[in-house]
């Protein structure tokens, strides 16, 4: 029945432009029209990371609920955790519209969005009505038209320090213009200075560190992640994120929407960042964290990233083509997963694929 309901639901969401389907299924999840779902908990998918208790791996990725207006309904899901943002220091309008575009025969997202938010106060307000255990990452990032980049991350991590379990610096969103450079070695390095000095400064007065994760693009060259790798250890970053969209539009059927500017999202997104997720975990070795992200589907294509080597999972774009039960499908496809390879944990498949997928073009 809720099957039949989802594939209704779909269906007229798919008849409205991409972003007012988005609305509405903000919407929907701020009314409780859309069921809460979440699997049984399993002691097998429960994780520890970066100091945090994950309830099962499989998390939100970031962009979905850019202004935090609904991150408890999303636990409700069966989501282990939810991400929001990107937020920037202050509200931006974002490019123009249209912005988002379905890639239905390859199950895939364009979007050229460009930090569109309500801005740091906004997101706080809702932040702050929530509860304190909720498993709520920010996503922080800088203005357009920031004079100084590096400090609105800093702004980033004091504004959200009493609310956020985890926070991301997104370096690798294509849509604004420069923000990628940040990737290289030397920016990088004077940004986690700043950003982790903050962070450190902030536990120091509050009395709980809070983790601090660095997400990246999958566009980027082998010495491209030598040099993100080296800085991450050098600096003791938490984690990193891998990955954002992609400039590449390699292998689409729909050709007409490829020509669309932006970064490509779902599951033509999978190889490509499950390749540069494995390649960063031959780099930081064992014990760094790593969320893997990019094109997960199902329970197949989300254990397939923690046998390259991931410790969690995020997605976003193959919800839109599967709906709300997804993470509650993928969360019960795990369980089952661990009964058939008779696991005591799902961590215990964790990099057994990681040569395979680094060894890839
Ligand atoms: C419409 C849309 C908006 C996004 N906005 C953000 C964002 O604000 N910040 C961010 O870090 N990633 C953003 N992303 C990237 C996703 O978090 C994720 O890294 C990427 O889509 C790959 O995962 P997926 O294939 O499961 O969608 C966005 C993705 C989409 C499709």
């Amino acid at each position: 029945m809720i099957d039949v309901f989802q594939s209704l639901a779909r269906r007229g969401l798919f008849l409205l432009d991409p972003e007012a389907a988005h609305g509405l299924s903000i919407k929907g999840l701020k009314t409780g029209l859309v069921p809460a779902c979440a699997a049984p908990a399993d002691p097998r998918l429960a994780q520890t990371v970066a100091g945090l208790a994950f309830a099962n791996p499989i998390g939100l990725a970031a962009g979905y609920d850019k202004n935090a207006e609904v991150p408890e309904a999303l636990l409700r899901l069966g989501f282990g955790f939810t991400e929001i943002g990107t937020v920037t220091p202050k509200p931006q309008a974002g490019n123009d519209k249209p912005r988002i575009f379905r890639l239905v025969e390859d199950e895939a997202v364009i979007n050229r969005l460009g930090f569109n938010n309500e801005g740091h106060q906004a997101a706080l307000q809702r932040l702050k009505a929530c509860d304190r255990k909720a498993m709520i990452g920010v996503n922080i990032g800088a203005n357009k038209d920031s004079a100084d980049r590096i400090a609105d991350y800093v702004t980033g991590i004091r504004t959200f320090y009493g609310v956020a379990r985890y926070f991301t610096a997104n370096i690798s969103s294509p849509n604004t213009p420069g923000l990628r450079d940040l990737q290289a070695r030397e920016s990088l390095a004077a940004l986690l200075s700043a950003v982790l000095a903050a962070r450190d400064d902030e536990a120091r007065k509050a009395g709980i560190r809070v983790p601090v994760f660095l997400k990246i693009a999958p566009d980027l060259t082998e010495e491209g992640m030598d040099d993100i790798a080296a800085v991450a250890l050098a600096h003791h970053l938490d984690g990193l994120i891998v990955s954002n969209t992609t400039l590449s539009r390699d292998g689409l059927r729909d050709q007409r929407q490829a020509k669309e500017s932006g970064g490509l999202s779902g599951k033509p997104l999978f190889e490509k960042s499950t390749i540069v997720l494995a390649k960063m975990r031959k780099r930081v070795g064992p014990n760094l964290p790593i969320i893997g992200v990019g094109g997960v589907s199902s329970a197949e294509t989300a254990a397939e990233k923690i046998r390259a080597g991931a410790n969690l999972v995020q997605l976003y774009s193959c919800m839109v083509y599967e709906g709300p039960l997804l993470p509650g499908k993928i969360v019960r496809g795990l369980s089952a997963l661990c009964d058939r390879e008779a696991l005591t944990s799902i961590s215990d498949i964790r990099g057994s694929r990681t040569d395979y997928w680094a060894s890839k073009a």
